[in-house]
């Protein structure tokens, strides 16, 4: 058993603090965010994460986690201190630091012993030898301590899964011994462990987000394509992921990649290469694409309705991805913005990102679900794919509609399905059926 604190209870930190206190371990989170700690204290998480509620609670009750805003009382057995604060997009799409800058001082101002500091942020390279900087600047009297890199890759959504089984744990350092101390307590997840130097580690983390950002938007590239020619993009997708060298996963076309991380990590990686005279020239294209999304499903509803002044728009979900109430880089409040300026009507319904959503974009008027979201609609347009949606009575939503119009930015339903059911209805990339280019149709 180890003593661990983790500094940031987000999405990350919070699933990383647990999931270290589940498999024993003796865990403080603490947050800077009061109210955040508060709601924790009392059992209850302040996100949206299916499974995560219980697992607090067991472990709170075993005595094995605890909350805090205090860095004295967090760090003063601590062993290992996780740094899983935020890093957003400053101005010009690097990451800003300035939550692991403060981070790093606190801990240098508040550390009693030798520490190993573990950074699961995401972090520009380089941030390990400046974060030890930092530490270092802020302690009152030399204490030692190392800094490792232990990028996360955990999906909101199925975070404690992903934590509990990773694919591998990247593990960057120049100390050797501190490594295999953080390695240590990775090992109950039995996944294979690679340690590189602390540099290599940051990359791996911006490699790899960007590559699955790049494969979103190639399949959405490709699903242009399938459109303008009359193929369905997801059976060629289905076609394609059979093929273990491609794998089907983030090979879904649609609305494109949105969250907290992929698109702040495409721009911080292009950022970084831009700044070292690079031409990131692929990760441009994939931002490009990824913005085109947005604007072509604009497109499709005003093909579908013309003029949208005064017409009534339902968004069927509004959270970046189903199971998380995550709205960062949200493509529903981005389109719904976009929809009220062109004089729509915007109403929503999302099974958990409601809350979030009214407070960030007050214009949305939220409703009590799907069927009360058809209710009067010239069109809904699914944001988000949450399951609910895919099991919906979609011959009770067409008769509550006033225009039967689907834009399913998501590609959950079968468009000759929809066809039958009367539906006005178009996918994204489905060439074939009532989504086909007016060339397949004269053809018909
Ligand atoms: N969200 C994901 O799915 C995911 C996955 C992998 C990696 N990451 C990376 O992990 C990091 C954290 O992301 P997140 O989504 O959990 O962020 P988040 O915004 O959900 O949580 C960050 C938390 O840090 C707290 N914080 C900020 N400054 C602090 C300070 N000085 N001391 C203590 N607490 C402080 C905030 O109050 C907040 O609760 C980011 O670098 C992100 O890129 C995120």
């Amino acid at each position: 058993m180890k003593n661990i604190t983790v500094v940031g209870v987000g999405y990350v930190g919070l699933v990383t603090g647990v999931c270290f206190a589940d498999l024993g371990n003796r865990v403080i989170g603490l947050d800077i965010n009061a109210e955040r700690i508060e709601r924790l204290r009392k059992g209850e998480p302040p996100i949206y994460e299916p499974g995560l509620e219980e697992m607090i609670a067991r472990n709170v009750t075993a005595g094995r986690l605890a909350f805090t805003t205090d860095y004295g009382e967090a760090l003063a057995k601590a062993e290992f201190v996780f740094i899983a604060v935020g890093t957003p997009s400053g101005v010009d799409g690097e990451a800003d630091l300035k939550y692991v800058r403060a981070a790093a001082e606190s801990i240098g101002g508040a550390m009693v012993a030798p520490l190993i500091v573990v950074n699961k942020s995401t972090v520009p390279v380089g941030t390990g030898d400046w974060v030890a900087d930092i530490i270092r600047a802020n302690q009152p009297k030399p204490i030692p301590f190392s800094v490792v890199s232990c990028p996360e890759f955990l999906r909101e959504g199925s975070a404690i899964s992903d934590f509990m089984n990773p694919a591998r744990t990247v593990l960057g350092s120049l100390d050797a011994d501190a490594a295999a101390q953080v390695a240590q307590l990775h090992l109950p997840l039995r996944a294979p462990i690679l340690t590189t130097d602390l540099r290599t580690a940051e990359m791996i983390k911006y490699a790899s987000n960007a590559f699955l950002a790049t494969k979103v938007s190639f399949i959405n590239e490709i699903a242009n394509i399938c459109e303008a020619l009359g193929a369905d993009v997801k059976e060629v997708a289905a076609g394609m992921g059979y093929d273990p060298r491609i794998g089907s996963q983030f090979l879904e076309a649609g609305l494109g990649y949105g969250g907290s991380c992929f698109p702040k990590d495409v721009k911080a990686l292009a950022f970084m290469a831009a700044e070292q005279g690079r031409h990131p020239q692929l990760l441009q294209a994939v931002m490009d694409i990824n913005e085109d999304r947005r604007r072509l499903l604009l497109e499709k509803l005003r093909g579908l309705l013309g003029n949208l002044q005064g017409k009534a728009i339902g968004l069927l979900g509004l959270t970046f991805k189903p199971n998380t109430d995550d709205l960062r880089e949200a493509p529903s409040l981005d389109l719904a913005r976009h929809l009220c300026k062109e004089g729509a009507r915007v109403r929503a319904y999302d099974p958990v990102g409601m809350p979030g959503a009214a407070a960030a974009a007050p214009e949305i008027e939220m409703v009590r679900d799907a069927y009360a979201l058809a209710q009067g609609s010239d069109a809904l347009v699914v944001c988000t794919a949450w399951n609910e949606f895919i099991q919906l009575d979609l011959a009770r939503i067409r008769k509550l509609m006033r225009q039967p119009v689907v834009i399913d930015a998501r590609n959950i339903y079968d468009p000759a399905a929809m066809a039958k059911l009367g539906f006005r209805y178009r996918g994204f990339g489905r060439g074939y059926g009532p989504d086909s280019s007016p060339t397949m149709e004269a053809e018909a």
